[in-house]
């Protein structure tokens, strides 16, 4: 049995860039979104801007998942306090969308694992006491809340038929994966965001925060999880000038107000990696190398991906997410266009708009939610192609071995 998507209700922690984008795609879907999140004064804004009817304020969020209006919570407050939502949104039986990274460190992110790999409690079952519901979520009736990481490259339409063309074996065995996520908002010492702090973000910055997007797609696409990393990491500006207060990602700062501070995270990394077997058998051992970078003057956000295989190869750039450059060395080199033809018919799920209607970064979270939402409605019915929190806690690991190897100057297995 699946119930529409507008019987969903939406909770969504933090409203600073990236919460808005997820209540837009979620009111894109029909989803209501019932509740938010944040300081008193921007959750108060982002519920009158979106005509949010709960509103918890003073970074309350247990008030908010005590509520019996919302089913799925989602996270998009900074990295350290990733852990602590999720662990107590699962507490309160609310599926979850939690933003990447999952967590500061694996032992912390561990946990959601195990809280997910344990039996659901009767009371979040039954719903008894101050949880139960009029309307109760569709969780109800035993199988335990369902919870995505927001790696949400894997469901540009580009992404998923780079994933059909390896699956096929239309590019043969795989042989190397190359590419960048190249971005320049960081490039001036006097660029702040929480992120630079490794007691806000984690002690991988450029990486954590941005290659790890890099690395979850290149996982989805090749059906592989990366099993060893050689990194070199680079921190170009070692001091760097802040506010005293915190601002919102991208916001622009007076440098005339600003206080040094020493910097203890990465503005760049060259990393190696070692990917193990894909079930389907074109992927065993493929190596990858990507340059991540916060301070590539011009680049806003780039990500960008080649995968070379024994039949063919093939690029993707998010800067044109609606086409893939397919490689052939003895036949013309093609451009498959989004919509069209040249997309499998499966990918074309995916998409809402005809070929030659351009489709773009807001688009990736909308069909990232709707895979998500899909599976809670239709009592897990459908496949799981997003990140699960076994997929977050594998990347975080990895992000480990990739400090440790960069401080080390070795291979480093996951
Ligand atoms: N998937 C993506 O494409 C993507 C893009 C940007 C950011 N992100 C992730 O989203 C998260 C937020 O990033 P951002 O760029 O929106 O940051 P931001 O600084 O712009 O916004 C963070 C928001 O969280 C609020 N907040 C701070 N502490 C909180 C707490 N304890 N409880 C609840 N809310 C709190 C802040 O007031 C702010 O509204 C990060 O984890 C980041 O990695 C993901």
């Amino acid at each position: 049995m699946s119930i529409p998507l507008h019987s969903l209700r939406a909770g969504v922690i933090g409203t600073g860039f990236i919460g808005p984008v997820h209540i837009e795609a979620l009111k894109r879907l029909g989803v209501q979104v019932t509740a938010i999140c944040g300081s008193t004064k921007s959750a108060r804004a982002t519920a009158d801007q979106w005509g949010i009817p709960e509103v918890y304020g003073d970074y309350d969020y247990r008030a908010m998942l005590a509520s019996p209006n919302v089913d799925v919570i989602h996270i998009t407050s900074p990295n350290k306090v990733h852990v602590e939502q999720s662990l107590a949104a699962l507490k309160a039986g609310k599926h979850v969308v939690c933003e990447k990274p999952l967590g500061m460190t694996s032992k912390e992110t561990a946990k959601i694992v195990k809280a997910l790999a344990a039996p659901v409690a009767a009371d979040v079952r039954g719903r008894k006491g101050a949880s139960a519901v009029a309307n109760p979520p569709p969780h109800v009736g035993g199988y335990p809340p369902v919870f995505a990481v927001n790696y949400m490259c894997r469901f540009f339409p580009a992404v998923l038929q780079m994933r059909a063309l390896v699956q096929r074996g239309d590019l043969g065995q795989i042989m190397h994966v190359q590419g960048h996520f190249f971005q320049d908002w960081l490039q001036m010492p006097t660029d702040y965001n929480w992120r630079l702090l490794a007691s806000e973000g984690g002690k991988l910055r450029a990486v954590g925060d941005i290659g790890t997007h890099w690395i979850d797609a290149v996982s989805f696409i090749l059906g592989a999880k990366a099993e060893a990393a050689f990194a070199h990491l680079e921190t170009f500006h070692k001091t760097r000038l802040r506010p005293a207060g915190e601002v919102q990602t991208f916001a622009k700062v007076d440098p005339a107000t600003m206080v040094p501070y020493k910097v203890n995270t990465e503005d760049f990394g060259s990393v190696l990696l070692k990917f193990g077997k894909s079930e389907h058998g074109f992927v065993n051992g493929v190596h990858a190398n990507a340059s991540i970078s916060q301070v590539a003057a011009g680049w806003k956000c780039d990500l960008y991906v080649g995968i070379y295989g024994t039949k063919g190869s093939v690029q993707w750039s998010l800067q044109q997410p609606n086409e893939i450059l397919l490689g052939r060395r003895d036949e013309p080199n093609q451009i498959l266009q989004r919509g069209t033809a040249g997309f499998s018919a499966d990918v074309a799920g995916f998409t809402d708009y005809p070929g030659g209607h351009p489709e773009g970064f807001p688009d990736s979270h909308k069909m990232h939610y709707r895979a998500v939402y899909e599976h809670i409605a239709s009592g897990r019915q459908t496949p799981v192609l997003f990140a699960t929190a076994a997929d977050g806690h594998h990347e975080v690991k990895l992000c480990e071995a990739i400090l440790k190897s960069s401080t080390a100057r070795k291979w480093v297995k996951v």
